[in-house]
Formats: structure tokens, C-alpha cells, sequence
């Protein structure tokens, strides 16, 4: 018999994962902090709904979490009417959020106590890659845990990694926002600059994307910078909160992230001018506004 899977998080990831999982056959119930949305999803596809994180745990062999950040992990985990009250012994609890690894270790230990365990999947391709299945799957745990959960991960994305123990694929995580933030920042100087020497975007776009400089952010950001319409996607505020695990990985593990400090710093600068719920390619009017909006020369 298949297993029965609790999903817990219906946002902008979650809810298509979730759809995936249903269109692969899976009986599935959900829980979500704004229940209508729970409802809203249920209506679409039949899905069961349950009223807190621990009614979730206590009908499913597999609870899957997909929420913003450490703290609504731990919340929904360890907190008052969470997985831990309910969760069966010989469970499996799937952790796609990205979140700090010593969370995760953290968490991955106390269920553990109850006879149960615990894998950190975080994601990698976005709200498209979500919608399509097509989504890098970066995990960590115990290589059995990681071979029960395989057909799940199958119907929610396409390159499926075992990379380590617990925390490492939150690891990873952290290294992938590093590079993805990076690039962006690099693509919005190389773009206000262009544009400011009389160089139109898309030409500079093209011309890039076949050298040594090419690369999927100018791909995948195109229409958004050409455009300037930032609709998330990916927001700001959520890749802050990455470059923010990623440097307190670099403090424990004694690593310099100098550009990353600086990156983190922009998207902080996003959150207080009030673009923190925009795309993160919005990091090109951090560059536009430091450069004088263009209307100032
Ligand atoms: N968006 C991307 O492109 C992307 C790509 C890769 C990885 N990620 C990561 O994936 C995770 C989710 O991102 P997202 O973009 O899907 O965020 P999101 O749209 O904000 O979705 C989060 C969902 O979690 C729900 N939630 C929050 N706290 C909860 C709680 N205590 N109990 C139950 N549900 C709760 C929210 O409910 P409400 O309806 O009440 O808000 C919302 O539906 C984040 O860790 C992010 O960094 C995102």
C-alpha cells in the first residue's frame, strides 16, 4: 500500500509539490497556517485536511514540511499541538524548507526520540521548477530514509541528491543561495551599467549569455529584469533570510564570505525600502538606486 503523506505548508513551493504528489497517486493530508488556503486545496484535489501540525502526523507514515524559515520549522515541529505530538513511531518527517542546519539537527534528533526520523530535503528551481516536478532535490540523513522517501522526491523533482548526513543538504542549500545571489547581483551591476553607457538590456543579455559570463540567472531572470516587474518567484526577504544561514555557517565552520556579507546586506537594504516581498532579481534596483535611479545625472 502507498504511504500516506501529510503535507504541511501550501505557499508558493508547497502547493504545487503538493498537487505533484496528488497527481502521482498519493493520498495526502494538508495543513496550512491559513486554513482556507488548506480548504481552497482540498476542494482542487480531494486532499483530507487536518486543523493542526499534529492531526497532520497522526494519520500519515510521511509528513513532508514546506515553510519560510528556522523558526516556523521549529514551531510547527517541536511547538504546542505540533509533529512531535503526533508523529507514529516509524515515521518519516521530510523537511523541504530551507532552514538552518543546526535546526535541523536540532529537530532531526528529537525525532529520533520518538521512534521516528528525519530528512532535510531542501529545494533548488523555483515556482516553475515546483509546478513542473522539476525541482534539484538536495538531501540529508540516513541513506534508508533517503530510498523510502526516493518515489516521493521522483514525483516532485528530477535531479535527486543524497549528499550527506543530517544538515547537509541544508548545507548545500546554503551554498547554492550563495552562488544564486551572487550572480544576480553581478547580472544587475553588468545591466545599470550597460544601460547607463546606451547599451538597450536585452542586447547585453544576448551578447553575455554566449560567453564565459553567460549563465541560468540570465536565463531564467530575463523577462524579469527586461520587464521590471518583479513579481516573486523567489522573494527578497526569503533570500535574505539564506545569505543570513549561510553566513552563520561560515562563522561555525570558520569560512570568509566577504561578497556574501555584502549581497546580504543589499537584500537587508530591500526589506527596509520595502521591496522584501519582490523577486530577488528586484536586486538590480538596489544597484539602480545606489547609482542615482537614473534620473539624477
Ligand atoms: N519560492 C521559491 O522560489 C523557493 C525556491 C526554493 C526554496 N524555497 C524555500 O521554500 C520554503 C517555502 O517558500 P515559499 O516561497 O513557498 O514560501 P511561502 O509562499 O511564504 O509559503 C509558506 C507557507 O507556509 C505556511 N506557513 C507558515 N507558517 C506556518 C505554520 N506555522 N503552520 C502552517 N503553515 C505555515 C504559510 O501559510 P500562510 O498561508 O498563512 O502564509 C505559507 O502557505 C522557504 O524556506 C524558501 O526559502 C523557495
Amino acid at each position: 500500500m502507498p504511504e500516506r503523506i501529510g503535507f504541511i505548508g501550501l505557499g508558493i513551493m508547497g502547493w504545487p509539490m503538493a498537487e505533484n504528489l496528488v497527481q502521482a497517486g498519493y493520498d495526502l493530508t494538508v495543513h496550512n497556517r491559513t486554513h482556507s488556503k488548506a480548504q481552497r486545496f482540498a476542494e482542487k484535489t480531494g486532499a483530507q485536511l487536518a486543523h493542526s501540525p499534529k492531526e497532520v502526523a497522526e494519520s500519515s507514515d510521511v509528513v513532508i514540511t514546506m515553510l519560510p524559515d528556522s523558526p516556523d520549522v521549529q514551531s510547527v515541529v517541536a511547538g504546542e499541538g505540533g509533529v512531535l505530538e503526533g508523529i507514529r513511531e516509524g515515521a518519516l518527517l521530510i523537511d523541504m524548507s530551507t532552514i538552518s542546519p543546526v535546526v535541523t539537527r536540532e529537530l532531526a534528533s528529537e525525532v529520533k526520540k520518538k521512534g521516528a526520523s528525519m530528512l532535510d530535503a531542501p529545494v533548488s528551481g523555483g515556482d516553475v521548477g515546483a509546478r513542473e516536478g522539476t525541482l534539484s532535490i538536495m538531501v540529508g540523513g540516513e541513506e534508508e530514509d533517503f530510498e523510502r522517501a526516493r518515489p516521493l522526491f521522483e514525483a516532485m523533482g528530477k535531479t535527486i541528491t543524497h549528499v550527506g548526513p543530517s544538515g547537509a543538504g541544508q548545507v548545500v542549500k546554503a551554498a547554492n543561495q550563495i552562488v544564486v545571489a551572487l550572480s544576480i547581483e553581478a547580472v544587475s551591476e553588468a545591466l545599470v551599467l550597460g544601460s547607463r553607457g546606451g547599451v538597450a538590456p536585452e542586447k547585453i543579455l544576448d551578447v553575455l549569455s554566449g560567453g564565459l559570463a553567460g549563465n541560468r540567472v540570465m536565463e531564467v531572470k530575463r523577462e524579469k529584469f527586461l520587464s521590471r516587474s518583479f513579481e516573486p518567484g523567489f522573494r527578497a526577504e526569503l533570500h535574505h533570510k539564506d545569505l543570513g544561514i549561510a553566513l552563520a555557517a561560515g562563522r561555525e565552520y570558520g569560512v570568509a564570505l566577504p561578497v556574501t556579507a555584502l549581497v546580504d546586506q543589499m537584500l537587508l537594504s530591500m526589506k527596509k525600502k520595502g521591496w522584501g516581498g519582490e523577486d530577488h532579481s528586484a536586486l538590480l534596483r538596489v544597484i539602480e538606486d545606489l547609482s542615482g535611479d537614473g534620473t539624477t545625472e
